[in-house]
């Protein structure tokens, strides 16, 4: 299977998690627009979920497929989020935010019961940090916030550029929540937990894309068949 092929396979093997009644989270990125595509095919059938976005993206793609939406105000409880990832290890720790929508992302995982990751086999990793770790920034004093994050980044041995995500215009890049993203080049992160914790009490950083226990269970695609990681 394509890496495409594999993303597909484990958005289709998520629905067996799926229950009449269930109020799910909906992820956003490709792999989960795989899920929610599959999930709008079973809703056409007569499924009955209610469903909260983590972003904008994926509630307009929701709505169009006809899935009942809600948010976290009216639905505070969710029984399950199914939502991609960058990367992830064998801990099911997680790298997320490459489409942006981290915050989001783990309000609405934190929200559920259980968060079940979907991903092809690439994005599974021994150590993280190969993708650019993002870390949500609001505007205002960006720069000087930026400098703290490289500096406390610096005391859990990452070192590396953090550059302003720009958008396809080369204008920055703003979240679902009018914020900036910063991608921060770190290479291996000997320290997930600890590093996501500290990055978390700089003023100025909103979230980073460290998601660290929060996820349940992973589905990856594999070049044949699909492969669930557990919590041990
Ligand atoms: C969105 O902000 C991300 O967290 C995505 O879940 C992540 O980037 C995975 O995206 P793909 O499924 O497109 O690889």
């Amino acid at each position: 299977m394509t890496a495409d092929e594999q993303k597909k396979a484990a958005a289709i093997r998520a629905l067996e998690y799926v229950k009449p009644g269930m109020k799910l989270g909906l992820g956003t990125g490709s792999t989960a627009e795989h899920f929610v595509r599959a999930l709008g095919e079973k809703v056409a059938q007569g499924l009955d979920v209610v469903c909260v976005p983590t972003s904008e993206r994926t509630g307009k793609l929701a709505a169009s497929l006809g899935i009942a939406l809600s948010n976290l105000d009216d639905t505070p409880h969710l029984d399950i989020t199914v939502d991609g990832a960058d990367e992830l290890d064998r801990d099911l720790r997680l790298i997320k935010g490459g489409g942006g929508a981290l915050l989001r992302e783990k309000i609405v995982a934190t929200a559920s019961e259980r968060m079940i990751v979907i991903a092809d086999a690439s994005k599974v990793v021994e150590r993280l940090g190969d993708f650019p770790l993002p870390v949500e920034v609001i505007p205002f004093g960006a720069a000087v916030t930026a400098r703290r994050i490289a500096e406390v980044a610096g005391q859990f041995d990452c070192t590396g550029k953090l550059s302003r995500r720009a958008d396809e215009y080369g204008e920055p890049f703003f979240t679902d929540s009018e914020n900036f993203i910063y991608d921060c080049t770190f290479g291996e992160i000997p320290d997930p937990d600890g590093l996501a914790a500290a990055l978390n009490l700089i003023p100025g950083v909103v979230d980073n894309g460290l998601f660290i226990g929060i996820a349940a269970l992973a589905i990856v695609g594999m070049p044949s068949g699909t492969d669930i990681i557990e919590k041990t």
